[in-house]
């Protein structure tokens, strides 16, 4: 039996219907998916689809620690594969915020040799992403989400991160660290992917929108 990730990878998206589904997830991601720029939530519009599958099928099966959203992926709320397939589907193509939380700026020339030599390789010289090989887009994420996925990827409470990647953390400084995410929070998403200034998501019009 292929496991949910693979099946949800060959459904063909009802993006209708991921539309619909996505209102479960707007009270925390907000109705654009932009997350929050002090990073509690993350950036979720614009990822790659088949990262937000591997994702969802992650965080359902209890390999990332995030008690809070996991009762939102249940089969009960969620569905199967078709429904993981829809909702990717509709956020991988929202636009996504041009006001991401950003890294101290004086790290930012430091950060990027660091980032071309350590991790290029994997997310891609524009941090674009990889979506044959769910690699998440990190362009446009917010310094301090990224901060903490790193706290959890070195603690271990982030079990589905790549290994590689998890070893290259535990050797990095703090400083080399905070210099790489600050680089990578600073590269913008390419302006087909970004919205327009003021742009709110016309499918939701009523929901109140939390300060960016
Ligand atoms: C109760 C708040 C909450 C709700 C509701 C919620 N999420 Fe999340 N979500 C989070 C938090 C917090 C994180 C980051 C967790 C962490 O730090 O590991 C997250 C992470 C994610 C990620 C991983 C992002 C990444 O870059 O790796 C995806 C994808 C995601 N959520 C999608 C959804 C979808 C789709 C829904 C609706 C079905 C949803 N979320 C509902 C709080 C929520
Ligand atoms: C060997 C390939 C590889 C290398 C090298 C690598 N990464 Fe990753 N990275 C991944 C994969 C794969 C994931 C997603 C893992 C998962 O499934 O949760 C990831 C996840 C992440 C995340 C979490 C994204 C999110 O949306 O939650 C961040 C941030 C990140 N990487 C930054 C970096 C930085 C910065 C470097 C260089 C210092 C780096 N990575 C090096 C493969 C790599």
């Amino acid at each position: 039996m292929p496991s949910e990730f693979d099946q949800a990878l060959r459904k063909v998206p009802d993006v209708a219907n991921g539309r619909r589904l996505f209102s479960l997830c707007i009270a925390c991601h907000g109705p654009e998916g932009w997350g929050r720029s002090d990073g509690s939530y993350p950036q979720i519009a614009g990822q790659l689809a088949s990262v937000i599958i591997k994702q969802l099928a992650d965080i359902r099966a209890g390999n990332r620690a995030n008690p809070i959203m996991r009762a939102f992926t249940s089969r009960r709320v969620l569905g199967g594969p078709q429904e993981i397939a829809d909702l990717a589907a509709y956020i991988a193509g929202l636009p996504m915020t041009p006001h991401n939380g950003r890294g101290p700026d004086y790290l930012v020339d430091e950060g990027r040799p660091i980032y071309r030599k350590h991790c290029a390789d994997c997310h891609g010289d524009e941090a674009e992403g990889d979506a044959d090989e769910h690699i998440p887009l990190l362009q446009g994420q917010h310094y301090r989400y990224m901060k903490r996925q790193f706290d959890h990827i070195r603690t271990g409470q982030r079990r589905n991160a790549d290994p590689k990647m998890t070893k290259q953390i535990q050797s990095f400084s703090r400083h080399d660290e905070n210099a790489v995410l600050s680089y990578v929070s600073h590269i913008l998403p390419p302006a087909e992917k970004r919205a327009p200034p003021g742009w709110r998501n016309p499918d939701f019009p009523l929901i109140p929108r939390h300060p960016q």
